[in-house]
């Protein structure tokens, strides 16, 4: 016997199809492609990714829903809406790009919607609220393709945006998932983890990006068992503006060449001091060490002290002092 669907997820797969429909072949979908356009998405992309228009109307998904026969009891647990103070519903996502936000196997429980007009008072995006399907803190953008692309891809890379996800899908990378933002889950890092080992994070490359990263890193290594790596895009750029504006070639390097955790930790570090100052490089070599000594590994502590001995022209003998010095006030 088939499993029957329920209504929050059947209202769902109606709505994605009815806002992707609207999108590529109505009259009122043309503002949205008007705009899927200036963010070059073809339309292979829109299909891959099902993504939408939510017209500026009050009601359209409201009447096509009802017409489908859903319940207005169903249609406000869907979140799509909003009710009024007197109950009446009213559609949520108006004159907005819509991203479906799907589960583990692909089905569409939430939307986030990208906003379309110039007026900077509306929210940038506007996401589903919790309901009974949808959990913030365990979204993943793109999760169930990115998890079949994974096993050839041998890793997963982790976005801020959804677009990103795209830009880097167009640029060859498919096994993309974006966490709905910065703010990256114990949640989410738990399902990482039953889907691969090896993360990349690629988060945008200004400072709240960065920032993100360091502490996307630690929550990793709390976690423990992940083999990490981490890209800084140059210039600030997030990785949709990176491969607009550097191609998908250049983009590839730059997720080939993902620093370790304790490369992108030094590197953050360094920038701390001024290492022209003796007195400054003395005290980011002794930080640098301490960093070091947190690492298990002897060989990979071997590597990293020798690393850092060339590129501070000290000697390796007197900073290997150091980082028993250190492993025995530690341990
Ligand atoms: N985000 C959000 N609400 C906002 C701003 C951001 O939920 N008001 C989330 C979205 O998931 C967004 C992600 O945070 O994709 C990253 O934010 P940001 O870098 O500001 O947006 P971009 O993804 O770069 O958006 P775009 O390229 O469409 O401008
Ligand atoms: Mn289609
Ligand atoms: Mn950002
Ligand atoms: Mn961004
Ligand atoms: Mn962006």
């Amino acid at each position: 016997t088939p499993v029957q669907m329920s209504p929050l997820l059947k209202i769902h797969q109606d709505a994605t199809s009815f806002y992707h429909h609207v999108l590529l072949t109505t009259q009122a979908g043309e503002r949205g492609m008007k705009y899927a356009r200036e963010r070059e998405l073809s339309e292979e992309l829109l299909d891959h990714f099902q993504i939408g228009y939510a017209p500026n109307s009050e009601n359209v998904l409201l009447t096509y829903l009802r017409g489908k026969g859903y319940s207005d009891d169903n249609l406000a647990k869907s979140g799509l809406f909003i009710q009024s103070k007197d109950g009446r519903l009213f559609d949520r996502f108006r004159d907005r790009l819509m991203f479906p936000l799907g589960d583990e196997s692909g089905k569409v429980i939430g939307f986030s919607g990208r906003r379309i007009s110039q007026d900077k008072t509306e929210a940038k995006y506007m996401n589903s609220p919790e309901t009974e399907i949808f959990t913030k803190s365990k979204a993943l953008f793109h999760f169930s393709e990115a998890k079949k692309a994974a096993r050839r891809e041998g890793h997963l890379v982790l976005y801020e945006g959804y677009m990103d996800v795209i830009s880097a899908y167009k640029a060859g990378v498919h096994s993309g998932i974006a966490s709905m933002g910065t703010s990256l889950t114990d949640q989410q890092v738990y399902m990482l983890k039953r889907t691969s080992r090896n993360i990349i994070v690629n988060y945008d490359g200004d400072d709240p990006g960065v920032h993100a990263e360091e502490r996307a890193a630690k929550m990793f290594q709390q976690a423990g068992g992940f083999n990490l790596g981490i890209v800084v895009l140059p210039e600030k750029l997030d990785p949709d503006e990176y491969v607009k504006k550097y191609g998908a070639e250049k983009y590839l390097e730059e997720v080939k060449g993902a620093l370790s955790p304790t490369d992108f930790f030094l590197k953050r570090l360094a920038k701390k001091y001024n290492l022209k100052n003796d007195r400054e490089r003395i005290t980011f070599l002794s930080e640098a060490v301490k960093q070091i000594a947190q690492l298990s590994n002897p060989v990979e502590q071997d590597l990293y002290i020798d690393k850092l001995a060339k590129q501070q022209g000290v000697s390796k003998d007197s900073l290997k002092i150091n980082l028993m010095r250190e492993r025995r006030r530690l341990f």
